[in-house]
């Protein structure tokens, strides 16, 4: 298997986007996936290039002063514990070295996966509408 590394989704069609959010009751299309890709501030994607499909991803939002926040991290489960998970996180913090913070909310069985990787324990606060958990309309189309 081989597995390229993508810094942006510009190149990326919906029907590469299959499988992810494992467990969401109420996940994006593959198009809103995509929309996401594309409108996160640094993204990085682990494509197979033996089936062209995505099979893993990170997203960033950043002010690219001081601070990150990384949202979204998942490798398609046949491909977990490959070490793709580690090096998509080691590539997008290359890709926000020099910011003063980078943040992420995780479950407590993720904790030493991100310690593994540099980051330390904090506690985040989170709020969730679950009624908008495929996506929907951006915030500044709704103003
Ligand atoms: C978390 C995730 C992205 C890791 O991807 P991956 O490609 O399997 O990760 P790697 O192969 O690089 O594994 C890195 C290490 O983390 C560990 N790890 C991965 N997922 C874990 C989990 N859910 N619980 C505990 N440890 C985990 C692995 O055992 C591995 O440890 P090792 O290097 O000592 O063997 C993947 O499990 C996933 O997509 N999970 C579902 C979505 C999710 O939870 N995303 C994170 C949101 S904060």
């Amino acid at each position: 298997m081989t597995i390229q590394f993508l810094t942006n989704a510009e190149t990326i069609q919906a029907h590469q986007l299959q499988g992810f959010f494992v467990g969401w009751p109420n996940p994006p299309s593959p198009e809103t996936h995509l929309r996401l890709l594309r409108q996160s501030d640094e993204v990085v994607l682990a494509l197979d290039q033996e089936t062209g499909q995505v099979v893993g991803f990170v997203t960033a939002l950043t002010d690219r002063v001081l601070s990150a926040h990384i949202p979204l991290l998942e490798v398609l489960p046949a491909y977990q514990g490959r070490g793709i998970g580690r090096e998509l996180m080691r590539r997008m913090f290359q890709r926000l070295q020099g910011l003063y913070m980078v943040d992420l909310a995780c479950d407590p069985a993720l904790v030493p996966f991100y310690e593994s990787l540099g980051m330390q324990r904090a506690t985040a606060m989170i709020l969730r509408r679950y009624e908008h958990q495929a996506g929907s309309v951006t915030p500044s189309a709704r103003a």
